[in-house]
């Protein structure tokens, strides 16, 4: 799998959503960060601006949903065009039906783990999903201190997924800027999420280039 970077918009100027994306012409995904004050104690867009924004950028769209409610809103960002649609395991009552349902109306399906969720409980879900996503911080801001205890899960999660095809991507999200992305690389993540490391620098295609190279480094 070549390594993929999803800068998060997170970090962009909201007020120029179009501009933030056309910033950024060589990120692979633009990745969205879905948040209602419940599930989160934040709350920043949805349906309306995921959207717009298709309609403003070529980039596919990485949503990444933390909500309290994804059985009922994951498949409208779909049906939106987000070409990526992830839940929390942690919030999801039916993920089994919700992820089926993303892919049936043609998004990817990614499922996410908060920091303290174990891995294992969701091996037979596999076959269910596209990508797995395993937060590096706490969710619920950007600009938070990567947290190392997650990386053996990156690792056990490269086995699990190893031993089912190798077929689903690995996601990280938080605190993946240029000093630690080789760690998540080098333990197994190929999609990197970074807000602040891309939409924080003066040239954030230089950032994304950056982020490519090292992580790249760390497998060759
Ligand atoms: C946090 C979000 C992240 C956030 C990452 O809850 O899911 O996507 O934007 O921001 P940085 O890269 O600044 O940690
Ligand atoms: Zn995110």
């Amino acid at each position: 799998m070549a390594v993929q970077i999803s800068p998060s918009i997170l970090a962009a100027d909201f007020a120029r959503l179009a501009d933030e994306a056309a910033a950024v012409p060589n990120a692979d995904w633009l990745h969205v960060d879905v948040m209602d004050y419940h599930f989160v104690p934040n709350l920043t867009l949805g349906l309306p601006v995921v959207e717009a924004l298709r309609k403003a950028t070529d980039t596919p769209l990485d949503c990444h949903l933390m909500i309290a409610d994804p059985d009922r809103w994951a498949p409208q960002y779909a049906e939106a065009g987000a070409g990526s649609v992830t839940i929390h395991a942690e919030a999801a009552k039916a993920p089994v039906r919700t992820l089926r349902e993303i892919r049936s109306l043609g998004a990817r399906a990614g499922l996410a783990l908060n920091p303290a969720t174990a891995v294992e409980p969701y091996e037979d879900l596999l076959g269910e999903v596209d990508m797995l996503l395993l937060m590096t911080v706490e969710p619920g801001f950007g600009g938070q201190k990567f947290l190392d205890v997650v990386l053996p899960k990156v690792r056990r999660a490269r086995e699990l997924i190893g031993r089912h095809g190798g077929r689903v991507w690995l996601q990280v999200d938080g605190g993946v800027d240029a000093g630690t992305i080789e760690r998540c690389a080098e333990a197994g993540a190929d999609v990197f999420v970074a807000g602040s490391a891309v939409y924080g620098a003066s040239d954030p295609v230089a950032a994304i280039d950056g982020l490519r190279a090292a992580a790249n480094r760390a497998v060759s």
